[in-house]
């Protein structure tokens, strides 16, 4: 059984209710990002277009991508020229300011090279690219309990981790090699407080892994990992925090 993070599916609903945080902690890259008034910047893996909505109110326009149709249905609904969009097929030519991106890159884990060639294409000269992904180490204890479940539930065929999350000096190299100038990154711890618990984070985001177990037990499956996790993501007032590492840069498009 192979898991990819193609199997992911996204629902708007669930994802406002479980991970709202997820915009909601996006104010450190916006910082970064700085957009000005006129600019035109492309949010790459908008969702439902939240922080989109924020750059507009800067004074720039924003277009925002997204592969789910669900996500892009939603930022529609928040007022942003939203589209679905796969990024690894990318077809912009030399038309945005910045390319800024929270939350999404690490799902692009086919072809993380295409990506960013697409990225590079679509800026214009001196353009910048600023986001938020996650890094080397992210979610690791998850990680662990969510393939130790998988073993005991029969499925290891092995899978692979359908995230990526690349180390800094992973990521840089990239980003040079496909032209860009990198004017800082940095790998950010951030334990991430999870305001309706680790289950619930599970349904939303580990559907990969999910769909790699037998319909009937998915159920059993996620109070499995949930439970192997309570000892050390759990505090005793019952409050969950994921152990997310953040990957944040900022890079500019040679001309
Ligand atoms: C993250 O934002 O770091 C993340 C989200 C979903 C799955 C794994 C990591």
């Amino acid at each position: 059984m192979t898991i990819n993070a193609a199997s992911q599916e996204w629902s708007s609903l669930r994802y406002a209710e479980n991970a709202r945080f997820v915009s909601d902690l996006g104010e450190p890259l916006l910082a970064l990002l700085n957009p000005q008034p006129g600019e035109r910047i492309l949010d790459l893996g908008c969702g439902d277009g939240v922080l989109a909505k924020k750059i507009v109110n800067a004074g720039a326009t924003a277009v925002g991508i997204d592969g789910s149709a669900d996500m892009v249905a939603a930022a529609l609904r928040n007022g942003i020229d939203a589209r679905i969009v796969d990024a690894h097929n990318l077809n912009f030519g030399a038309e945005f300011d910045a390319v800024f991106s929270n939350a999404a890159l690490h799902w692009m884990k086919r072809d993380p090279d295409a990506v960013i060639a697409g990225v590079h294409h679509a800026l214009k000269a001196s353009g910048r690219f600023v986001a938020e992904m996650g890094g080397h180490g992210n979610v690791a204890a998850i990680c662990v309990a969510l393939f130790a479940t998988l073993e005991k539930y029969g499925v290891n065929d092995p899978p692979a981790n359908p995230w990526y999350f690349p180390s800094v000096n992973e990521y840089r190299t990239k980003l040079g090699q496909h032209g860009f100038r990198v004017e800082y990154i940095g790998l950010i711890p951030r334990p991430t407080p999870l305001p309706t618990g680790m289950r619930a984070w599970l349904e939303t985001f580990a559907i990969p892994f999910t769909k790699a177990v037998r319909h009937e037990r998915r159920s059993a499956f996620l109070d499995e990992v949930t439970e192997r996790l309570r000892p050390v993501l759990c505090d005793s007032d019952g409050l969950w925090t994921a152990d997310y590492v953040r990957l944040r840069f900022s890079a500019r498009r040679g001309t």
